[in-house]
């Protein structure tokens, strides 16, 4: 039977009776509004763990002023249900002030260089976020393996980084992106998308995978970022922004 615990306490006494008894622990942080990609994390963790703990909690300190905090789509009876259908063990769905009591000092971690680029670019501070939420997972969950999804390559490649550089004693393990049948990677603010902005979206995909094509064929960049931008143009009503690195 999968427990859902809310508070600190409680997820120490259930990782700490995992440990006495030698178990391995896999740990899927999510925000919840689990989709098919989530699922695919927990069964992964399913596979290779004793113990699957996911942690659903919308972290406020990843979100900008002006993002979609308040209004991130939530349904935790909902997550719970498709959480046990998966296998997982214990859900762990605390609130703002379990996570970050007000009584807490300034002390916040930095994502580095990797942050300045692709989405960091234009969300100072959110890869900031992330590392506090997960560095603080990692230590109240002390997982063997953390199971994140490919489809936000920037965050597995620093949440490695903060791994790598402060020694934590466990294993990232990145799973492929699962996608709806027209190409569109699943993600929990799809719902944010109108019907016709959904009928364009996966002009996304398709012009990565133009790009990734006329690059392997013949070695030039330039000609392969023309060919996806002008994919996206023609196919969608989407403001392209091109970021020279
Ligand atoms: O990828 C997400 O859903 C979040 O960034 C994460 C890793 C759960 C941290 O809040």
């Amino acid at each position: 039977m999968m427990k859902v615990v809310t508070t600190i306490q409680a997820l120490a006494k259930e990782i700490q009776a995992a440990k006495q008894s030698q178990k391995t622990i896999g740990l899927v942080p999510t925000m919840g509004y689990l989709h098919e990609g989530h699922l695919t994390l927990a069964q992964t963790a399913r596979a290779e763990n004793d113990v699957v703990v996911m942690s659903i909690f919308v972290n406020p300190t990843q979100f900008g002023p002006n993002e979609d905090f308040e209004s991130y789509p939530r349904d935790l009876p909902r997550d719970t249900a498709l959480a046990e259908s998966v296998g997982v063990d214990i859900v762990f769905a605390p609130n703002v002030e379990e996570m970050y009591p007000p009584q807490d000092g300034g002390i916040r971690l930095h994502a580095g260089e990797q942050a300045t680029i692709l989405c960091g670019a234009s969300r100072p501070g959110h890869f900031d976020g992330v590392l506090q939420v997960v560095s603080k997972l990692f230590h109240l969950t002390m997982p063997n393996r953390a199971y994140f999804g490919q489809k936000d390559a920037q965050q597995v490649a620093i949440i490695a980084t903060m791994v790598r550089d402060f020694n934590f004693p466990l294993e990232i393990r990145v799973v492929p992106i699962v996608r709806e049948e027209d190409g569109l990677a699943k993600s929990s603010r799809n719902v944010y998308l109108s019907g016709s902005e959904r009928q364009e979206a996966p002009a996304i995909n398709e012009a990565l995978q133009l790009a990734r094509d006329s690059f392997l064929a013949n070695g030039d960049a330039d000609s392969a970022l023309a060919k996806a931008k002008a994919h996206i143009q023609a196919r969608t009503h989407a403001e392209l922004i091109i970021l020279n690195y």
